[in-house]
């Protein structure tokens, strides 16, 4: 069995990764510091190896990689809230740039005295492509951060190509559009605190206890004027994780990859809030609000590298299926909740 060290495996994707990991027979081990990641989605994950640290404390990872014999790293943990990245970029920068650093020289040292380089997923974004002056987004479409987020993501994918180049160490760079959804049986989903996502947020507006959700911006050149993205399903976004494992674990080369991960069809926030309707059979309480900065008017990719290469194949493509995902899962938080 080959031990797969996640950090951010308690969070929103890499938990949904770690399911895929137990799934396809591997030994996934977390490591998560619970800043937003959630203990009681470790319990929900059942019997998974769970260390409570974080990425940036070298001592920590050091014992990790002695203690298990660590055959890939699929790293996720990073902050994510993009208007927080602008307020306050050193918790962004020390976090995602910092630690990472601090997690990759960790794996090359350790890897030295190795027979072999241990390989790593990273999780990137497609806030590394800025405002894309053309759409389809491509995985050569210039990336040009608009945000400390996106900046702090596209760091590190430059580091592991240097460190690719200089040391052998493989990688796979995954650029994120929208995740969405959450497992198909109801156990895991989105949650987020705060809650700054349009899907649950359209949710949660279906009650008429909740605030009226803000729609950033009517003005946008779109066909509704509301802004487009490119939804994927969490189960579909961990299964590309799987998939690019296996291709850094069956290679004798090195690798150095970057693929889109999108279903290549935009969503308005209209045709979002419209879809929340047609699954909640619920209004959704919404009001015209001014744009958010640094909102791109339209991110839509071509994810076609991932399906070729990787045969990557998303299973929920019709974003009704994604939305109504989503809500079982609210509600089933809910009631947890109360
Ligand atoms: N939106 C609203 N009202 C809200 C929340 C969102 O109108 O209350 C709109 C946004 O303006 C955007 C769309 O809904 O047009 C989707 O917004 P999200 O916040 O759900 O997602 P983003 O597209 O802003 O963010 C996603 C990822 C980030 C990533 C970013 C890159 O969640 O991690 O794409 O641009 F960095």
């Amino acid at each position: 069995m080959q031990n797969i060290l996640v950090t951010g495996g308690a969070g929103y994707i890499g938990s949904h990764t770690v399911r895929a990991l137990l799934k396809e027979g591997f030994k996934p081990i977390i490591i998560d510091n619970l800043v937003y990641g959630h203990k009681y989605v470790i319990k929900k994950l059942g019997n998974v190896e769970f260390i409570e640290g974080d990425i940036g404390d070298s001592k920590l990872i050091r014992q990790i990689f002695s203690r298990f014999s660590i055959d890939a790293i699929i790293h996720f943990a990073a902050y994510a809230y993009v208007g927080e990245s602008c307020i306050d970029p050193i918790k962004y920068y020390k976090n995602n740039v910092f630690s990472s650093i601090n997690l990759i020289n960790e794996i090359v040292n350790f890897s030295k005295n190795q027979d072999r380089m241990i390989p790593i997923v990273f999780s990137s974004s497609c806030a590394t492509y800025g405002i894309p002056k053309t759409i389809p987004i491509t995985e050569s479409t210039p990336q040009l951060p608009i945000n400390a987020y996106g900046n702090t993501k596209l760091i590190i994918e430059k580091v592991l190509s240097d460190y690719g180049k200089a040391y052998g160490l493989s990688s796979i760079s995954f650029r994120y559009f929208n995740a969405a959804g959450a497992s198909s049986d109801g156990l895991i989903g989105e949650d987020h605190n705060p809650e700054t996502h349009l899907i649950p947020l359209a949710i949660m507006a279906t009650s008429k206890k909740s605030t009226p959700l803000s729609i950033y911006g009517n003005d946008y050149p779109t066909k509704d004027g509301t802004c487009i993205r490119d939804y994927v399903h969490v189960e579909d976004l961990a299964n590309a994780h799987i998939l690019g494992l296996k291709k850094l674990l069956s290679s004798d080369e090195k690798i150095i990859e970057y693929y889109n991960l999108a279903m290549g069809k935009g969503y308005s926030v209209m045709d979002i809030i419209n879809s929340v309707e047609k699954v909640t059979n619920l209004k959704v309480n919404y009001k015209i609000g001014n744009r958010r900065i640094g909102d791109p008017s339209m991110l839509v990719a071509n994810a076609s590298k991932a399906f070729v290469e990787l045969k990557w194949k998303a299973k929920h493509t019709n974003i009704d299926t994604i939305i109504k995902h989503a809500y079982l899962w609210h509600k089933k938080l809910l009631s947890k909740k109360t």
